[in-house]
């Protein structure tokens, strides 16, 4: 199985975003899975420009010359593909949303309806990876994250892929915090990390006990904003 990780952070290797997508495709490679991570920040990816040229003058090909075309070909090899990305305004990166965006070429024009009767686009290739979802979030909640179950579960639906992992992790800025105190807190939330990469590549979805321990908080939420609300009273202050 190969794997291939669209990470939509700006900070790179340095985001939380990567702590958890390093633990999940350690996890996935111990399973024997092929992995590869590409962050879409190093890429030159412009915006889509609406013209349709992908499905009419060029079927199947972007008209603008940029890393788009290299990504879309490791993105059609996969078996699965994660949408990698911290929540910026509930939602995914502009950075993440511009890639998305130039997957269009993926599918063809014409509609057709889904087993459900609602319509959709055809799909152009007959292989289409499947889909998981790897986001952090500075709030503590899990439920930050229902715009992106729901955008998620609509493009998988939309691709005729389908959504085998969600993993989102609210208090997400935990994750880099150098503290003796988190430290095995954070080892152990790893470990479930790993746990997921493992299933997915193995059995092509999580379990149910993975998914429970992956929504645990990893602190109380209220100690957790009260840390954060503390480190910005800090950060304001050395202004
Ligand atoms: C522009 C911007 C918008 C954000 N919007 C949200 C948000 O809507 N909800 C939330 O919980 N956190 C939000 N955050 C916090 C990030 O999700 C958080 O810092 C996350 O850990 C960043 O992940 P990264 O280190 O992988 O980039 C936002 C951060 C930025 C910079």
């Amino acid at each position: 199985m190969k794997i291939v990780v669209f990470n939509g952070s700006p900070r790179m290797e340095k985001g939380n975003t990567h702590v958890m997508v390093e633990a999940f495709l350690e996890g996935a490679a111990s399973a024997g899975a092929e992995v590869e991570n590409v962050f879409l920040f190093r890429k030159k990816i412009r915006p889509c420009l609406g013209c349709f040229d992908c499905w009419l003058k060029t079927p199947g090909k972007c008209m603008q010359k940029d890393d788009m075309e290299g990504l879309l070909s490791l993105f059609r090899d996969a078996d699965l593909i994660v949408f990698a990305t911290p929540l910026y305004v509930d939602n995914v990166t502009g950075i993440m949303k511009t890639f998305m965006d130039r997957i269009i070429p993926l599918i063809e024009p014409y509609f057709e309806k889904d087993p459900q009767g609602e319509y959709r686009h055809r799909k152009r290739y007959q292989k289409i990876p499947k889909i998981a979802v790897i986001s952090n979030c500075g709030f503590a909640e899990q439920s930050h994250f229902q715009v992106l179950n729901l955008l998620f579960k609509r493009v998988a639906r939309n691709m005729q892929s389908e959504l085998v992992a969600e993993i989102y992790r609210g208090a997400g800025e935990l994750l880099k915090l150098d503290m003796p105190m988190l430290k095995p807190l954070i080892d152990a939330y790893r470990d479930v990390l790993k746990k997921a990469g493992r299933e997915v590549a193995a059995d092509g979805k999580l379990s149910d006990d993975t998914k429970a321990e992956l929504d645990k908080p990893i602190v109380p939420h209220d100690m957790y904003m009260d840390g954060a609300n503390k480190y910005w009273d800090k950060l304001l202050s050395a202004v």
